[in-house]
């Protein structure tokens, strides 16, 4: 599916800004800065940045303003998918169309070069950008994103995510772990995107309720397309969600009915959005995107 050209053109602005702030070369050991840019580009979907910078134009913000919040996030987006990958994980080989990180460098430099990430990330939302009448919202979207990446997020996710392997599961759970190890990262780069542009509690809350949905959807036809997929086009490997005995939504319910709940999780995140008006709009096609995305 082809996606609108500000959307391309988000994905360079995205592309750029990661470029601008990955650790400058001489500054850090060579090989983990290595490892940092092989994972980074060219890249995935950058879907996370796209989200943040759509939430911050939805509500009047600069586009400048997110983009630095933008990089952290898909800095620490990357760092996840190293790691989910590692063998003590995953065990996968291919991610984005290339060998995995601790393929190409060994394990031990594939943990270090996802903690620089993780923790270089930070400093990026923290030092940039640099005007002061920012801080407090920095200090929000830094806040959010800890949670969002940490044990009450992510972690959480991939810890229950590990926990469910080949192990009986109730729908709750499943629920939890979508909503931990995908749904929480997506759904707070929406709420970053809202709260960069200084919007107002009401209109976060719209952003967060969008995302919340966004997220879960997203990780459901990531379970579909695991099943369903063509590795060439996912650039990774399918089929191994039943292989691991993992906890997904085609292995629960089916694929029909997998595809009807992401289908009415993109609607409740358009109903949501709707209450922005027409400043929501890209927001809304997001929505429908994701849920029709074939990789
Ligand atoms: C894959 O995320 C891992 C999940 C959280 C489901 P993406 O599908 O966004 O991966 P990239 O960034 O496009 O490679
Ligand atoms: C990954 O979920 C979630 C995180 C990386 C936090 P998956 O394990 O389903 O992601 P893929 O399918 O390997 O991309
Ligand atoms: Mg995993
Ligand atoms: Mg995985
Ligand atoms: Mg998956």
């Amino acid at each position: 599916m082809r996606l609108p050209s500000r959307v391309q053109r988000d994905r360079r602005l995205v592309d750029a800004a990661l470029r601008r702030f990955l650790p400058r070369p001489g500054s850090v050991p060579v090989t983990v800065r290595r490892a940092m840019a092989y994972s980074l580009f060219p890249g995935g979907k950058r879907l996370r940045p796209i989200l943040a910078i759509a939430a911050c134009r939805a509500l009047g913000g600069r586009v400048a303003d997110v983009l630095p919040a933008g990089a952290a996030i898909e800095m620490i987006h990357t760092y996840s998918l190293i790691h989910d990958d590692l063998p003590a994980l995953d065990n996968d080989d291919l991610r984005r169309g290339r060998a995995t990180s601790h393929r190409v460098f060994g394990e031990a430099m594939a943990i270090l070069a996802g903690d620089a990430l993780l923790t270089h990330a930070f400093e990026i939302a923290a030092s940039h950008p640099a005007d002061e009448r920012l801080a407090a919202r920095k200090v929000l979207a830094i806040r959010l994103l800890a949670r969002a990446a940490g044990v009450t997020g992510m972690i959480g996710g991939q810890v229950m995510d590990l926990e469910a392997e080949g192990r009986p599961y109730t729908y709750g759970t499943l629920l939890r772990i979508h909503r931990g190890k995908t749904g929480a990262l997506i759904s707070a780069a929406a709420r970053i995107g809202g709260i960069m542009a200084g919007g107002r509690p009401a209109d976060l809350r719209v952003l967060g309720a969008y995302g919340d949905h966004v997220g879960l959807a997203f990780q459901i036809i990531d379970d579909i397309l695991d099943r369903e997929g063509s590795t060439d086009r996912l650039g990774k490997t399918t089929g191994k969600d039943a292989r691991a005995r993992k906890a997904t939504y085609p292995a629960l319910l089916g694929v029909a009915e997998s595809r009807r709940r992401a289908s009415d999780a993109a609607r409740l995140a358009e109903r949501a959005i709707a209450r922005l008006g027409r400043r929501g709009r890209p927001l809304a096609g997001l929505a429908r995107f994701i849920v029709d995305r074939v990789s």
